[in-house]
């Protein structure tokens, strides 16, 4: 049994089982397995089982998120791409006219992420800081969507920095807000306050803040429009 999701186009739901709400993506390179993510084949169709333990988009999903603005066809700019489990899923989601800007500073990462890249040839992997947004002004364009997933101090500021000079008016800023790197000793709800506040003072508009708890504690997901 398979369902596509009513709002989020590109999204799914599998029945696999007794677990009748299994969120997935369909496979972009159908054959390739981007991590050691479960693949089911559906009526010729090959479906990649995206985790909300593995995920924070899969986890904001199953949370409520209302709306996601991770769309086929659209330009992403990921700062903290990793080597690429989230992205292989907004690579399915994206499709072959989409596109995604993945930064990522650490090299070893980055040397997985060329092998998932090698395959989607919608992810374009670059190694540096998105601390610096203007290292990579000669390779990437405005987007409609900045997502940050950096784990860092200065998480927001990041976001920030890079939705001014790569966000297209009327897009949209994601970040997967780690509230014990921004300060251990608050509770994590006023973090994401905080980081709220500082992402309405930038001129952005939150739509929604999503806690990810029981899957990925003491984080969330604030969507935020320009
Ligand atoms: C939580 S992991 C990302 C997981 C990934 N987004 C996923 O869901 O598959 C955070 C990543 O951010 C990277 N990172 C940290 N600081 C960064 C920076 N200044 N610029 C780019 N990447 C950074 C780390 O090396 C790490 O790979």
């Amino acid at each position: 049994m398979i369902k596509p999701d009513q709002k989020f186009p590109g999204v799914f739901w599998i029945q696999i089982g007794r677990k009748k709400r299994n969120l997935a993506t369909k496979n972009l390179v159908p054959g390739f397995r981007s991590y050691d993510e479960r693949v089911v084949r559906v009526k010729g169709e090959e479906y990649r089982i995206w985790s909300p333990e593995r995920s924070k988009p899969a986890a904001a999903i199953i949370k409520g998120l209302k709306y996601f603005p991770i769309r086929p066809g659209i330009k992403i700019l990921y700062l903290g791409i990793a080597s690429g489990t989230t992205a292989s899923h907004f690579s399915d989601i994206v499709g072959k006219e989409g596109i995604i800007f993945g930064i990522e500073v650490a090299e070893r990462v980055v040397r997985e992420l060329i092998d998932v890249s090698a395959a989607r040839k919608n992810i374009v992997p670059i190694l540096a800081s998105a601390r610096s947004p203007e290292s990579y002004i000669n390779i990437v364009s405005m987007v409609d969507v900045v997502y940050a997933d950096v784990a860092q101090p200065d998480q927001v500021d990041i976001l920030i920095k890079n939705c001014k000079v790569y966000l297209k008016d009327g897009g949209y800023a994601m970040i997967a807000v780690k509230a014990s790197s921004i300060d251990v000793t608050k509770p994590p709800k006023e973090v994401y306050k905080m980081a709220e506040r500082q992402i309405r003072g930038a001129g952005y508009e939150i739509i929604q803040t999503v806690e990810l708890a029981p899957f990925d504690r003491k984080h969330a997901i604030i969507v935020a429009r320009s």
